[in-house]
């Protein structure tokens, strides 16, 4: 048999909270997640303001938290960033970098990431590594060549003792926010292509979570898959209800695998 790996879900929540609701739902996700299997992972990535309060009313509940981004530089005049160690401050575990928002909007290439996910480790975070390709790429079948250039670019700065404590999350772009998730098949095909990389780097099971529309309907399906080791959660992590849904659903799979 070999090794099971964990599962591991956490929400992005994006730009989205304030406080009286966060509180509410933060409250919610550390009750649900207290019923959940011991080999199911939770977490949550809040926009930075709200780090203070995730660790308030997380740190007595099985779910950890973190940032949705970094700076690519420890400290200095750098207006407007936030370096990898005042998130630690705060108590968090988790960064994502490279998630496509930032890619897209903010120009972030593909060895700024690369450096990014150093910061990360050098604070001592787990860095979810964010790679996907755009529809027009998927067409062109270019899709392993791009995930692959986005991966490989983070691999290549890392030594494998490095390599083994980072996540990958493979979201490709368009299936976010858009209600249409990738098949179980299309995203095992990718995880299976990344795990090869990973295995290859040394790190064979680094988790990798499938990102783009799940949700409580089809989580169960796409945690199923031999490579797919959770989920990174957009929409459906700000209703507390289809988060623990889509958590439970890594629950049962990881009982029945
Ligand atoms: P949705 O779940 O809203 O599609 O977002 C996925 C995502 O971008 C998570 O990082």
């Amino acid at each position: 048999m070999p090794k099971q790996r964990a599962k591991v879900v956490v929400g992005n929540w994006k730009m989205h909270g304030r406080l009286a609701d966060n509180a509410v739902l933060l409250k919610a996700v550390a009750q649900g997640a207290a019923d959940l299997p011991e080999n199911v992972l939770v977490g949550v990535c809040v926009p930075f303001p709200y780090l203070a309060q995730a660790q308030a009313l997380l740190a007595d509940s099985r779910v950890v938290w973190g940032a949705q981004d970094v700076s690519a530089h420890t400290e200095g005049a750098y207006t407007g960033e936030v370096a990898a160690p005042m998130v630690v401050d705060y108590g968090a575990s988790l960064a994502i970098v490279g998630h496509s928002e930032r890619r897209n909007y903010h120009g972030e290439s593909v060895e700024l990431v690369a450096v990014k996910t150093q910061r990360v480790l050098e604070a001592g975070l787990t860095p979810i590594v964010c790679v996907g390709e755009t529809l027009e790429q998927r067409d062109a079948g270019e899709t392993s060549q791009v995930v692959g250039t986005q991966l490989d670019a983070v691999l290549a700065k890392l030594s494998p003792q490095e390599a083994v404590r980072i996540v990958v999350a493979y979201e490709p772009i368009w299936a976010i926010g858009t209600g249409e998730s990738a098949t179980s098949q299309q995203a095992q095909e990718v995880h299976a292509f990344l795990r090869g990389r990973l295995v290859a780097k040394g790190a064979p099971d680094v988790p990798l979570l499938y990102g783009g529309s799940v949700k409580p309907e089809n989580a169960e399906e796409l945690f199923r898959q031999p490579d797919i080791d959770g989920g990174l959660i957009g929409g459906a992590s700000l209703k507390y209800k289809d988060f623990l849904a889509i958590c439970e659903a890594a629950g049962a799979v990881s009982v029945t695998q």
